[in-house]
C-alpha cells in the first residue's frame, strides 16, 4: 500500500478534467444505446448519431425507451432488432468511378501486378474482397476493372458489343459485404436509378453501355428516371452478403485484394485496428489492402507499402 502511494506521488501530475456528465433521462437512455450501437457495430459514438436516434425515439416515454433499451442490452448483434436499427444510423453514399484516380491505379498497377504474378505461378483464381460495399457500385465497378485488366494482359476477350470474357481458365470471385441488410438486398437486385446526384453522377456513357443494360420490369420506379443493372458478364462474378466488421471471422479467406473506403472514417481507433487484423487474415500472402485516403493502416510490418498516383496500397508480407 504505502510503495502504491510513494509510485503514485511520483506520476507527474496532470490538470484534472471533469469527466462528461452522464445524460440523464431519456437522453440518458439514447446515450445508452449509441454505445451499444457502438460495441455491436463500430459506429462511433457522435452527436450526429444520437440526433439521429433522438430523432427515432422522439414519440417514446422515457420509461418505454428505458424497457426497449434494456431488452435490446440482452440481444447480439445478429439480431434483427439491432440490424434494423444501424440501418438508420449508417452513411449508405456510394456511386460508380468514385475516386478514378485509385481505380486507374488499381487496374494499371496493382491488379496488372496481381494477375500476372498468378498467371506465372499458374493460379488462374482471383478474389477480392469490397467491404462496407453499401448498395454494390464499388463492388460492380471492381469487376469491370478486373475484367479490363485481364483483357490488357491477352487474358479475355471482348466482342463487338464490348463483352469481356475471360480466358476459361480463370476464376473470377468478387464479394461486396455491408452490415445493412437494406444495401446488401440493393445489391443484389442491382437495379440503379440514373438520376442528377445518384450512382452513375460520375460514369461515362462509354462505360454505361459497356457494362450496363437498361431495365423495363422496375416496381415503383421514379417517374420519368431510367434505371440500369451491369450485364450478365459483369454480374456472373459478383455476389454480395451481410457482414459485421466486427465479427471474429472474415467472410472470406485467400483474397488478393481487400478494399475497404469511406468505412473505417465512422470507427473509434481501437476499432478501425481490430477490423484491420480481419483483413490481415482474409488476404493471402502477396495480396493487396486498399484503404481510404484518410485510413491510417495500423498494422506495419506486416505488408509493404507503395504509393502510387492513386494513393497508397499495402502488400501483405
Ligand atoms: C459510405 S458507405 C461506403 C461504400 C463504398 N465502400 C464506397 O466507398 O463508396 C459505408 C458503408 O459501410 C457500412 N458499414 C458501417 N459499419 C459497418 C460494419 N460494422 N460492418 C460492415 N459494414 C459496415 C455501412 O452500412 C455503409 O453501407
Amino acid at each position: 500500500m504505502q510503495q502504491g502511494v510513494a509510485a503514485l506521488s511520483s506520476v507527474p501530475v496532470v490538470a484534472a478534467v471533469a469527466p462528461r456528465p452522464v445524460p440523464t433521462g431519456k437522453a440518458g437512455q439514447v446515450h445508452r444505446l449509441t454505445l451499444m450501437v457502438e460495441t455491436r457495430f463500430g459506429v462511433q459514438p457522435s452527436g450526429q448519431v444520437e440526433k439521429k436516434l433522438e430523432r427515432i425515439f422522439e414519440k417514446a416515454s422515457e420509461g418505454d425507451l428505458c424497457e426497449w433499451v434494456d431488452h435490446m442490452s440482452g440481444l447480439p448483434g445478429t439480431d434483427s432488432e439491432w440490424l434494423s436499427l444501424v440501418e438508420s444510423l449508417t452513411v449508405h453514399e456510394t456511386y460508380f468511378c468514385r475516386d478514378k484516380p485509385m481505380l486507374r491505379m488499381l487496374r494499371g498497377v496493382v491488379m496488372a501486378q496481381l494477375l500476372e504474378r498468378k498467371k506465372q505461378a499458374g493460379n488462374y483464381t482471383f478474389k477480392i474482397w469490397s467491404a462496407g460495399c453499401s448498395t454494390g457500385e464499388e463492388t460492380t465497378n471492381l469487376v469491370m476493372l478486373l475484367l479490363q485488366a485481364l483483357e490488357k494482359m491477352g487474358e479475355a476477350t471482348s466482342n463487338i458489343n464490348g463483352e469481356i470474357t475471360p480466358h476459361p481458365r480463370w476464376r473470377l470471385e468478387v464479394i461486396g459485404t455491408d452490415v445493412s441488410r437494406q444495401v446488401v438486398t440493393t445489391a443484389k437486385n442491382a437495379h440503379y436509378a440514373d438520376f442528377g446526384m445518384g450512382s452513375f453522377r460520375d460514369f461515362s456513357e462509354k462505360n454505361l453501355k459497356q457494362f450496363f443494360e437498361l431495365v423495363v420490369d422496375v416496381v415503383d420506379p421514379l417517374p420519368g428516371v431510367k434505371y440500369y443493372r451491369a450485364k450478365n458478364f459483369v454480374r456472373r462474378h459478383l455476389t454480395f452478403r451481410q457482414h459485421n466488421l466486427l465479427s471474429p471471422t472474415p467472410p472470406e479467406n485467400n483474397c488478393d485484394v481487400v478494399i475497404c473506403r469511406n468505412v473505417l472514417i465512422y470507427f473509434q481507433d481501437s476499432v478501425k485496428r481490430s477490423v484491420q487484423e480481419l483483413f490481415h487474415r482474409a488476404l493471402s500472402q502477396n495480396g493487396a489492402l486498399l484503404l481510404g485516403g484518410p485510413d491510417v493502416q495500423y498494422w506495419p510490418d506486416r505488408y509493404e507499402r507503395n504509393f502510387g498516383d492513386g494513393g497508397a496500397w499495402y502488400v501483405k508480407k
